[in-house]
Parts: structure tokens; C-alpha cells; sequence
């Protein structure tokens, strides 16, 4: 199962994504998830990174490009992969064609995650991840059992620093501008598959999951 997760920051692409690819085997790719690991990291390409993800704004097209150039080659990503906030310019959905086209990859589906404004920015402002293990947590919708601390592994939750409120409103922007286009590109393909993501989580899962078989 080869996956294209797209849509706004706070949709829910991370939550879906660790549970499709834990029932599958494949591999999750979040973009996200790889910048933040390099910031903490303080590598090249994390101190790169950072001043774009603090301030809502996108890490430039080629530095993106070449990260999943080179993740998609690795070998967990042989049985399926589900790419988690990439492609979001167009630049980067042209170079994943070619990628794909000579990596000799088909692609099964494209999930747009289908959510408005409000629901949005009151994930966003309510989401807690854990520092151990990653899990994705919301205090709204999905709290832990004990405040503060991971069901599974029992670490520490945090909140991101892009989640304060103005930097969710610049991030709301920048999707508008530059990753929305990517609906209209990839509309036109029978592999684009439009999701109600404002649903319970666990109806969205099965919703996606039903819509890649057919
Ligand atoms: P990234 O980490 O990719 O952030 P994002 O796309 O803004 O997406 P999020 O992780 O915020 O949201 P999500 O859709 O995964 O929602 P989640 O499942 O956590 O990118 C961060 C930054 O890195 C970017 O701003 C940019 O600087 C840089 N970057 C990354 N990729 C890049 C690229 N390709 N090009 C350039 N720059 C790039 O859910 C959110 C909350 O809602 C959680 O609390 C969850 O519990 C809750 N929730 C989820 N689903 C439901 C539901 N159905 N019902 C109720 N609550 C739910």
C-alpha cells in the first residue's frame, strides 16, 4: 500500500498514519516528524530548518526533496509507505513524479483529509505528543489516562512550539497558499480519494482504509 496523506495542519494525517501503518507493515514517512528529529538532533539540516517550522512557513522545496529522495530508498519502504505531509508545493508533487516514475513506484491512493478552519485550530490548540515514544494525544478528544503522561510508554507529553496559536494561524495561511493547489493536481488522477476527516478518528481509519481497497 503505497499513500499520499494530504491536507491542513491538525487534520489528523499523524494520527491515521501510525495506525495504517502499523496494521499494514508499511512505513510512515512524516516529513514533520524527520525535520523536528534533525532540529533536536541540532543537525545541518536541522538548524536549517528550524527558523522555517518556527515560524510556520515551509522548509525550502530542494532540502525537502532530497530527505525523501533518500528515505524512500531505505528498505522498510519496500512493502508500502505512507507519505505524511509531502508532497505540499507543487514543485514537490513534480519532483515525487518523476521520483516515482524512476524509482519504478505506482502509487494506490491519494487521502485528502477534508476538515474546516475550526476544527482545525481547536486540534491543534488541544494536541499533546509524547517525548519518548511520539504517540499523539488530545485533550479534547483524546486525553491520556493520567494528565501528562503516555498511555504506552508512560513519557513525557509536550505540546509543539508551532502549535501557539499565531504560528497555527501562519500555518493555516501558508496551506492555503501553496499546499491547496495540490488538491486540483491531483484531483484529476482515479487515485485521489476525498476523506470527511472532521469524524471520529477511529470512523476516518476505517473510511480511508475502505476507500484504498476499493
Ligand atoms: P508537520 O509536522 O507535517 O505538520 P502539519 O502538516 O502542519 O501537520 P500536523 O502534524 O500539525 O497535523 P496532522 O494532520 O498530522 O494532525 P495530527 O494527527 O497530529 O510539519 C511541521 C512543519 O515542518 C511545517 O510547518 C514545515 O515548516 C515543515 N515541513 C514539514 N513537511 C514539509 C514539506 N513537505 N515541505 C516543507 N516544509 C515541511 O492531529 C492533530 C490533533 O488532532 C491531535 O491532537 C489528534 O489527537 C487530534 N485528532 C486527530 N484526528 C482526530 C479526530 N478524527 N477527531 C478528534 N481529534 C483528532
Amino acid at each position: 500500500m503505497k499513500l499520499i496523506f494530504l491536507g491542513p495542519p491538525g487534520a489528523g494525517k499523524g494520527t491515521q498514519a501510525a495506525v495504517i501503518s502499523k496494521r499494514f507493515g508499511i512505513a510512515h514517512i512524516s516529513t514533520g516528524d524527520i525535520l523536528r528529529e534533525n532540529v533536536s538532533k541540532k543537525t545541518d539540516l536541522g538548524i536549517q530548518a528550524q527558523k522555517y517550522m518556527e515560524a510556520g512557513q515551509l522548509v525550502p522545496d530542494d532540502v525537502i526533496v532530497a530527505m525523501v529522495e533518500s528515505r524512500l530508498q531505505e528498505k522498510d519502504c519496500q512493502e508500502g509507505f505512507i507519505l505524511d505531509g509531502f508532497p505540499r508545493t507543487v514543485v514537490q508533487a513534480e519532483a515525487l513524479d518523476k521520483l516515482l516514475e524512476k524509482l519504478d513506484i505506482e502509487l494506490d491512493g491519494i487521502i485528502y483529509f477534508d476538515v474546516p478552519d475550526e476544527v482545525v485550530v481547536k486540534r491543534l490548540s488541544g494536541r499533546r505528543i509524547c517525548k519518548s515514544c511520539g504517540a499523539i494525544y488530545n485533550i479534547h478528544s483524546q486525553p491520556p489516562k493520567k494528565d501528562g503522561v503516555c498511555d504506552l510508554c508512560g513519557g513525557e507529553l509536550y505540546q509543539r512550539s508551532d502549535d501557539e496559536e499565531s504560528v497555527v494561524m501562519n500555518r493555516l495561511k501558508v496551506y492555503k497558499e501553496l499546499t491547496a493547489p495540490l488538491i486540483s493536481y491531483y484531483e484529476k488522477s482515479d487515485k485521489f480519494i476525498k476523506v470527511d476527516a472532521s469524524r471520529d478518528s477511529s470512523v476516518v481509519v476505517e473510511a480511508i482504509v475502505e476507500a484504498v481497497r476499493k
